[in-house]
C-alpha cells in the first residue's frame, strides 16, 4: 500500500468519525422541533406577521400553568376588620368573613407550606416584627395598583398575588442590577456583555443587563432613525444592542416570536405593528411604576440576603408574570372574586412603612406614540 492510500484512509476514517461526533452531538444537544408546527396569522395579509406554535410544547405548557381553585366569597355584611383588629392599615373596611378569606388565600398563593407563620408573629398577629408581613401589606396596594390603575395592561384579567408567586414566597422569575462580571478596566474594559452569554437573554451574546435602563430606569427604547441624515438622534450600536437584548428577554417571556408585535420589515413602525405592540408599550411603563414605587422603596425593609450585590431590591419584568405565556396563566382570571384586590388603592398614602419614600404615584395617563 503506497503512503498516499495510508494516509487516505486515515483521513477519511478521521473525517467520518468527525462527522459522526457533531451529528450525535447535534441532535443530543439541540432541540430539533419536529413538525407538525402550526402558524397562526396575526396581522394584515402579506405583512408576515405570523405566530409559529409547536403544540406539543403549547400543552406542556398549558398543563404547567394550574390555576387553583378559589375560595367561595365570604359576605360582606358583619364587623369590619378595622373593628375586630388592632393593626390593619389597608384592609379595615372588609368584614372579618372577607378578610379571613383573603388571610387562606394569601397563604395558598405565597406561603402554602409556610403557613400564617411566614407573614405573622403568631402569639400576636397585630405584631409588625416579621419584614414579610411588611413587604406583604405593601404588596397588597400594589396589586390594587395593577389591578385598578393598569388595566391599559393587565385589562379586566388583572392578577393576584399567585400570578407572580405561584405558591412561592419569592416569585420564580425576579432581577437585580448586574454589574456583570469583574473586568481588568482600562483597554479591556468591556462593558456590552459580548461573550458573556446568560440565560435570561437567551445565551446571546448581547448586554447582560437590559433591564436597569429600561425596566427601572426610563431610557428610550429607539435605535431606529426617524431622518435620513443624522441630526440630534443619539441611537448607536449600543443602544441597538441593548435594545435586542430587552426584545429577547419580551420573546422569551411571552413565549412568542418578533413577529407577535413587530412587523420585521419595519421593526419602529407603529401602524403596521400588531396591537400586541401598544399592550406591551404599557407593559413597559407599568413594570417601571411597580419597581419604582414599590420593589425600590421596599430596600430598607428586605434584609440583606433578599437583596442583589449592589444591595438593591429584587424587582419586577415580564417574565415575572407572564412565565413563558403570551398571558399570564393563558387569560384565566383569577381576580375576579376578588373585589379587594381591584384596587385603585383606597388610600395611596395610607401610613404603610416605609411612609415617605413608598408613597404610589398614580401613573400619568400615557399616550401610545405614534
Ligand atoms: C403573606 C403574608 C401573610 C400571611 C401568610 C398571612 N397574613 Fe395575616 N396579615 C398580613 C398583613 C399584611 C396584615 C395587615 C393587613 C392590613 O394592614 O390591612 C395581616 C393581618 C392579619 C390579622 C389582623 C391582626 C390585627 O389584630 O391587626 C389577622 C387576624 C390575620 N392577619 C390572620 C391571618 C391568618 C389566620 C393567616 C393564616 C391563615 C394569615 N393571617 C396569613 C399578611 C399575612
Ligand atoms: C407583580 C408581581 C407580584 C405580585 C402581583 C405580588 N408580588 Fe409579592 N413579591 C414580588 C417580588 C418581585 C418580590 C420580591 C422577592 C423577594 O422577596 O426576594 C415579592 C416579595 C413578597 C414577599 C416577601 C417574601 C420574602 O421571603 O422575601 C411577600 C410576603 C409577598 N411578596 C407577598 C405578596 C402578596 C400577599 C401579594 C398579593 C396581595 C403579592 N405578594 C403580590 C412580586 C409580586
Ligand atoms: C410583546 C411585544 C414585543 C415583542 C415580542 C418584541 N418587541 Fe420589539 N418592541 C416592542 C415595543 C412595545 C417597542 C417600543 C418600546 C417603547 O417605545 O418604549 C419595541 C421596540 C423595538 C425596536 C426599536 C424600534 C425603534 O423605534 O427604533 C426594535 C429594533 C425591536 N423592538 C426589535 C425586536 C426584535 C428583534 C424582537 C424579537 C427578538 C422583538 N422586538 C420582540 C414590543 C415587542
Ligand atoms: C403584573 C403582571 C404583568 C407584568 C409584569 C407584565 N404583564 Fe403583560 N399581561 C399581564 C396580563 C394579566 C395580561 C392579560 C391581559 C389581556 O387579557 O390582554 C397581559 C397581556 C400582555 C400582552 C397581550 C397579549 C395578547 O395576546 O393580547 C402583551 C403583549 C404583554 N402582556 C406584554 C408584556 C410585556 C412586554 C411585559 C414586560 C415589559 C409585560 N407584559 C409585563 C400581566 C403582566
Amino acid at each position: 500500500m503506497s503512503d498516499y492510500l495510508k494516509q487516505g484512509i486515515i483521513y477519511g476514517a478521521t473525517l467520518i468519525g468527525v462527522t459522526a461526533a457533531t451529528l450525535i452531538g447535534i441532535t443530543t444537544f439541540t432541540k430539533l422541533q419536529h413538525p407538525p408546527i402550526t402558524s397562526v396569522q396575526r396581522g394584515f395579509r402579506g405583512t408576515a406577521i405570523a405566530q409559529l406554535y409547536d403544540p406539543a410544547e403549547l400543552a406542556a405548557a398549558q398543563a404547567a400553568s394550574k390555576v387553583p381553585r378559589s375560595l367561595p366569597p365570604a359576605s360582606a355584611a358583619g364587623v369590619k376588620a378595622s373593628v375586630a383588629y388592632k393593626n390593619v392599615r389597608v384592609l379595615g373596611n372588609l368584614s372579618v368573613g372577607q378578610f379571613t378569606r383573603l388571610m387562606v388565600s394569601i397563604t395558598n398563593w405565597v406561603a402554602p407550606k409556610q403557613g400564617c407563620a411566614y407573614c405573622h408573629n403568631v402569639a400576636n398577629m397585630a405584631d409588625d416584627a416579621n419584614y414579610t408581613k411588611i413587604v406583604a401589606r405593601r404588596m397588597i396596594q400594589m396589586t390594587q395598583n395593577i389591578n385598578g390603575n393598569w388595566q391599559s395592561h393587565v385589562q379586566n384579567v388583572g392578577v393576584t398575588c399567585y400570578t407572580c408567586h405561584g405558591g412561592n414566597p419569592v416569585p420564580k422569575n425576579i432581577w437585580f442590577n448586574n454589574p456583570g462580571p469583574e473586568s481588568a478596566g482600562g483597554l479591556a474594559e468591556t462593558q456590552t456583555g459580548m461573550a458573556h452569554p446568560t440565560e435570561r437573554i437567551n445565551y446571546s451574546s448581547l448586554p447582560y443587563d437590559p433591564f436597569t435602563p429600561y425596566l427601572e430606569q426610563d431610557h428610550s427604547i429607539r435605535v431606529q432613525s426617524t431622518t435620513a441624515l443624522p441630526t440630534d438622534d443619539l441611537s448607536s450600536i449600543k443602544e441597538t444592542e441593548w435594545t435586542y437584548a430587552l426584545m429577547i428577554h419580551f420573546s422569551q417571556s411571552l413565549g412568542v416570536n418578533c413577529t407577535y408585535c413587530h412587523n420585521t420589515r419595519s421593526f419602529g413602525n407603529w401602524a403596521e405593528s400588531s396591537p400586541a405592540r401598544v399592550n406591551a408599550w404599557y407593559g413597559i411603563r407599568m413594570v417601571r411604576d411597580l419597581n419604582n414605587h414599590y420593589l425600590d422603596p421596599l430596600n430598607s425593609v428586605f434584609p440583606a440576603y433578599r437583596k442583589g450585590v449592589l444591595g438593591d431590591s429584587p424587582k419586577v419584568y415580564c417574565a415575572t408574570c407572564h412565565q413563558g405565556v403570551y398571558k399570564p396563566l393563558f387569560g384565566v382570571s383569577m381576580v375576579k372574586t376578588f373585589p379587594e384586590l381591584q384596587g385603585p388603592p383606597a388610600s395611596p398614602t395610607a401610613a404603610v412603612e416605609p411612609p415617605a419614600a413608598a408613597a404610589p404615584t398614580a401613573p400619568a395617563a400615557p399616550t401610545p406614540p405614534h
